[in-house]
């Protein structure tokens, strides 16, 4: 199935009605495919309704719809919205399933091995996660070839990549036809293969771990060092990044990346995050991170990084942290997880970097 040959009518299944579902759900609408939500949870598909009509409304309003028919186009696609009470329902109903539940490998499974038992064989079985293996989500069934990670960048209808994961036993063919789906969504989707942190959560960690190894060594300053990013055209630095996601989301990531590639010493956690993580300094949620928040607004760097400035020039602290970046990316090309220019594609479009590693290397 290319692209072109992906009709509109297609029915889609997805499990999990949060952030991911939800901004899946609205992409899939958007493009007049059938959409059948299931959530244990009967509050969080109530509030997924609100969130999928006010998302179309907003798509709505940026065609060059006339006025009077903005409703219309919304209520022309809310109406192929309808909620599952059961797995097997979706199972029953879906041409491809789309699970975005909590991030647990025993929730995953459970619902991977209700899904196959309900589903035709011919139906894809999708995951949205962001960190586990694909292989073992897709172990519990009887249709591994069938089962592929289709991993959107929040808020999905926004981000525009989204990395197609193959595992081990996924067939070509079920490849090509996600990455047609997602592509008729109006994605740009990269292929990556089914290892630790796909590509933009591995190849970008350095980003994070090498501006900490800096602030460890007292090499430079929180405020030098985010100034210095967004000096070489990142729209955040390092820290105020890190801040923004939070440092327990962080954290968890950095680890669960570290561990699954056999704790190599480059990609360690930092001492600094476990120590904000358990002073419940989590960033801007919880008003304190590398930076203090008043009222949501940035006030100033927290007291413990109020260190002062050191004589590196901006251009060198820019160049440790991205000759990391750069290294991380030849690591996973030379692995095989990912092509390099799908490589550069992630990074610009999954993590706002200005230009992909590779590309910067060709620009020298
Ligand atoms: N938030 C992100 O930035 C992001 C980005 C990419 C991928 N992901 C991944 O997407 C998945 C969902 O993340 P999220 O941020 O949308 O989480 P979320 O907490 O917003 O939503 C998860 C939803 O799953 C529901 N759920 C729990 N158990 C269920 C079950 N057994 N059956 C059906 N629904 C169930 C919950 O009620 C909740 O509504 C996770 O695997 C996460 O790692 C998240």
């Amino acid at each position: 199935m290319s692209p072109a040959e992906h009709h509109v009518g297609m029915v889609i299944g997805i499990v999990g009605a949060g952030a991911m579902g939800s901004g899946i759900a609205q992409l899939a609408l958007e493009s007049g495919d059938e959409v059948v939500l299931h959530d244990v949870d009967e509050a969080a598909l109530e509030h997924a309704a609100d969130r999928i009509r006010d998302g179309l409304a907003r798509r709505a309003a940026r065609l060059d719809l006339d006025p009077d028919s903005i409703d219309d186009w919304v209520d022309g696609r809310l109406v192929r919205l309808r909620h599952a009470t059961t797995l097997a329902q979706v199972g029953d109903e879906a041409d491809v399933v789309i699970e975005a539940a909590l991030e647990s490998l025993e929730l995953k499974q459970t619902i991977f091995r209700a899904l196959d038992a309900a589903s035709s064989p011919s139906t894809i079985l999708a995951t949205n996660t962001s960190a586990l293996s694909i292989a073992a989500i897709a172990e519990p069934t009887a249709r591994p070839q069938r089962v592929l990670g289709l991993h959107f960048f929040n808020p999905a209808p926004v981000m525009r990549l989204v990395e197609v994961v193959a595992g081990p036993a996924t067939a070509g063919a079920v490849v090509d036809q996600a990455t047609a789906l997602v592509e008729s969504w109006g994605r740009t989707a990269v292929r990556s293969a089914d290892r630790p942190g796909f590509i933009v959560n591995r190849v970008n960690r350095p980003f994070t771990i090498e501006a900490l190894r800096m602030l460890e060594q007292e090499a430079a300053t929180v405020e030098q060092i985010d100034e210095a990013l967004r000096d070489a055209g990142f729209p955040l630095g390092p820290f105020e990044l890190m801040d923004l996601t939070g440092l327990d989301v962080t954290y968890a990531a950095a680890n669960g990346i570290w561990d699954g590639l056999g704790r190599p010493d480059r990609l360690r956690p930092s001492p600094i995050q476990a120590e904000l993580v358990d002073a419940g300094r989590l960033g801007r949620k919880t008003g304190e991170g590398f930076y203090r928040y008043v009222d949501g607004r940035r006030a100033a760097v927290a007291d413990r990084f109020a260190a002062t400035s050191t004589g590196l020039a901006p251009s060198q602290i820019a160049a440790r942290v991205l000759s990391a970046v750069d290294a991380e990316a030849h690591r996973a090309v030379d692995e095989g997880v990912a092509a390099a220019h799908d490589v550069d594609i992630a990074l610009r479009l999954g993590a706002a970097h200005p230009q992909g590693p590779f590309e910067r290397e060709a620009a020298g």
